[in-house]
């Protein structure tokens, strides 16, 4: 290969490669429930985000069936040209009331999560303000941030008081605190009592990224609920293509908030709506989260499972009460190794690596769902125990 910029790629590529940092996309030959076929040999996943298990579930997928029936495959526009159904508007009535998170609040719903955040932050900052943001964000709430053109001013992880520090030292006239509830690769739920105080404190707007807590936390309503939080300063973003097994996303808030959104933000107004599909399958999605009080005991009872076994492994198990159940390995090319060598067993855990974690920090993310039994989790149980022997021998 000759072009010069051809050669500075590949060897961006292989610096990557050699590093242990190249990721590799894992082709599924077919699902059923938690059981994965990738290359010929049936795994049992602990790799995905539907915490409840409605991914596969029949009901989802027979209002999907029936949307398409009514609807066809595609909105074949944006929004706020012909491509806003009657099925969008019933899953963003739907969304608001049920999450609530001020008197009166609407709700608009996005194709995912991802541009979701970015239309928040581009819609409520701009050039001259400051995103006071949590140090762990997931990636989209940080690139909202380059969007919007805001001063990013992080704060430690979880930390309200070095969070109140930024915004006491800030002489920008809006400012907004932006967190995961749920932190993706850590499974801790920020401090939000106290994140909501300082932005009635600081007259800021609270973005709450629900993405791992809707649909299991505060009896499915997400959060926000789970803390019994109400001001119309919080601006709710949740994913549906986690818990609610779908796709897409919600940004639940004031109505003025909702309509500015509408109104002005570039990642809302210049991309085609989800399929009206797809918002049927939400609304039984929204149905099963509602009514989903033994799936969420469940799961919580595999937590409780996981973390008592798990408790004297030599990897250190993040303090997480969610279905984020993080194994601290350190070292990238040993998480890599571990996930190998479960997959070998039978068991899909994958290796999160930087950059998607700090330097050092590589892990096993262990992600629990109310579709896996006590005997999915006993086995991955003893698959860790077995292994676990070999990285204590080798320490001998
Ligand atoms: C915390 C968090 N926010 C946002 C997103 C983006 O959501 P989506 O996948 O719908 O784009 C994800 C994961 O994908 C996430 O983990």
């Amino acid at each position: 290969m000759t072009h010069a910029a051809l050669v500075e790629l590949d060897s961006a590529l292989a610096a990557r490669r050699a590093a242990g940092l190249a990721r590799t996309r894992r082709i599924v030959e077919a699902v059923d429930g938690t059981h994965l076929r990738i290359d010929g040999r049936d795994l049992v996943s602990f790799a995905s985000n539907d915490y409840l298990g409605l991914a596969g579930d029949p009901a989802l997928a027979a209002a999907a069936r029936a949307g398409i029936e009514r609807w066809g495959v595609g909105a074949g526009a944006s929004h706020l040209v012909s491509g806003h159904t009657a099925a969008h508007e019933a899953l963003e009535d739907e969304l608001a009331a049920y999450v609530a998170p001020c008197t009166g609040a609407r709700a608009l719903s996005f194709s995912s999560g991802y541009l979701a955040n970015l239309a928040i932050l581009t819609a409520l900052v701009g050039r001259g303000d400051v995103i006071v943001a949590d140090r762990l964000n997931h990636a989209c709430l940080n690139d909202g941030a380059v969007l919007a053109r805001a001063t990013l001013a992080r704060y430690a992880h979880g930390d309200a008081a070095a969070a109140a520090a930024r915004l006491a030292g800030s002489r920008a006239r809006r400012r907004l605190i932006a967190t995961d509830a749920v932190f993706s690769m850590d499974g801790d739920v920020a401090p939000l009592p106290e994140l909501v105080a300082l932005a009635e404190r600081h007259e800021a707007w609270l973005v709450v990224d629900d993405a791992h807590g809707f649909g299991v936390l505060g009896d499915g309503r997400g959060s926000v609920a789970h803390f019994g939080l109400h001001s119309p300063r919080l601006v709710v973003m949740g994913t549906l293509g986690k818990a609610a097994g779908v796709a897409g996303a919600f940004v639940a808030a004031h109505p003025t908030v909702i309509e500015t959104i509408l109104q002005t933000a570039r990642p809302y107004i210049y991309t085609t709506a989800a399929p009206p599909l797809l918002a049927e399958a939400l609304r039984a999605a929204l149905d099963a989260i509602a009514t989903g009080h033994a799936r969420r005991a469940h799961l919580q009872s595999l937590i409780a499972r996981f973390r008592a076994g798990a408790a004297t492994l030599p990897w250190r198990l993040l303090p997480s009460s969610t279905a984020i159940q993080p194994l601290v390995c350190g070292d990238a090319a040993h998480a890599l190794a571990l996930s190998g060598e479960l997959a070998q067993r039978g068991l899909f855990v994958p290796a999160i690596r930087p950059p998607t974690v700090p330097v050092g920090t590589a892990r096993l993310r262990v992600s629990l769902s109310a579709a896996h039994s006590r005997r999915d989790v006993d086995r991955l149980l003893a698959a860790l125990a077995a292994l676990a022997g070999g990285v204590e021998g080798a320490r001998a």
